[in-house]
């Protein structure tokens, strides 16, 4: 059987190409880009790539997207303060705090104070309710873009059986919901559940996103699943390595995505699908294509 490479840095640099035409026709209509300010906080390293390579994406299309740099022992009322300022600023159509935050900061009271008509994260409770419910809102960055990896590759979702590993906010539980709306059949697995391997084994979709650098072998894997791996670490030598070991599962799956160049980009081009779509919506402007969430 052959398999497909899911390329999710070919495929965002298409959407990029994209949203370039998009954002030159919002500012011949509205006379100004859409504005994403991305708000780091300390210095770790992973996030400080991570914030670079989204401000240089929003460069490359466009988009207004002003450094907010922030040191790490920022007290808590000078963050919230900063984000009532955003919150107000009509240049500003998404705000996109990275996470994690430095020990002390509250996550939560900083995300909850972002307007939800600003959260291109799509982790503000008035937006994870709109998705569970069903209503075209903001979506989280990660699970969105995998839904359009799969629809751009042709891989059809309604039906299936997919597994996800991992629980998280930014990607397992926005995720099965997501995969939910879309007409799958989802199984939610985590640290604690028992038979992992049976779970994953019956699954026609695997999303990996656990955490645990190769973990998802051969042995958890159907002949011609699908292979989503949202993992990301560092290797011993220094090498970026996904949660799935990828030589072992490569020959058994119908489709994989690479580590890197895979999820991750799909991941910056919908934080710009998200603020083109926020700018929409601020403007008064049909949204662009629905999302259908039921
Ligand atoms: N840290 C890792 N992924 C994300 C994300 O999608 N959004 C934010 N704000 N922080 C992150």
């Amino acid at each position: 059987m052959s398999t497909v490479v899911l390329n999710g840095r070919e495929l965002s640099q298409t959407l990029l190409e994209e949203q370039k035409e998009q954002v030159a026709e919002l500012v011949r209509k509205k006379g100004r880009p859409p504005g994403l300010a991305v708000v780091l906080v300390g210095q770790d390293p992973a996030s400080e790539t991570y914030v670079r390579n989204k401000r240089a994406a929003c460069k490359k299309v466009g988009i207004h997207a002003p450094d907010i740099n922030l040191d790490p022992d920022v007290s808590r009322e000078k963050l919230l303060g900063l984000i009532d300022d955003l919150n107000r600023d009509p240049a500003i159509d998404g705000i996109l705090v990275q996470l994690p935050l430095p020990a002390g900061l509250d996550k939560d009271a900083v995300l909850f104070r972002i307007d939800p008509s600003k959260d291109v994260d799509g982790f503000h409770p008035v937006n994870v309710g709109k998705m569970v419910i069903g209503l075209d809102t903001l979506t989280p960055c990660t699970p969105t873009g995998i839904l359009t990896l799969l629809d751009r590759n042709g891989v059809s979702i309604s039906g299936k059986h997919a597994v996800v590993l991992g629980r998280s906010l930014i990607v397992g539980k926005p995720m099965a919901l997501l995969l939910l709306s879309r007409d799958a059949t989802v199984t939610v697995c985590h640290s604690r559940t028992a038979r992992l391997q049976e779970e994953t084994r019956r699954a026609d979709i695997v999303v990996a996103a656990m955490g645990k650098p190769r973990m998802v072998n051969a042995d958890y894997i159907k002949p011609g699943a699908v292979v989503i791996d949202v993992g990301i670490s560092r290797g011993e030598d220094g090498k970026l390595v996904g949660d799935v070991d990828y030589p072992s599962v490569f020959p058994l799956a119908s489709a994989i995505t690479p580590v890197p160049g895979g999820v991750g980009p799909m991941t910056i081009a919908t934080l710009l699908d998200n603020t083109i779509r926020a700018f929409c919506f601020r403007e008064g402007l049909p949204l662009q294509p629905p999302r259908k969430h039921t």
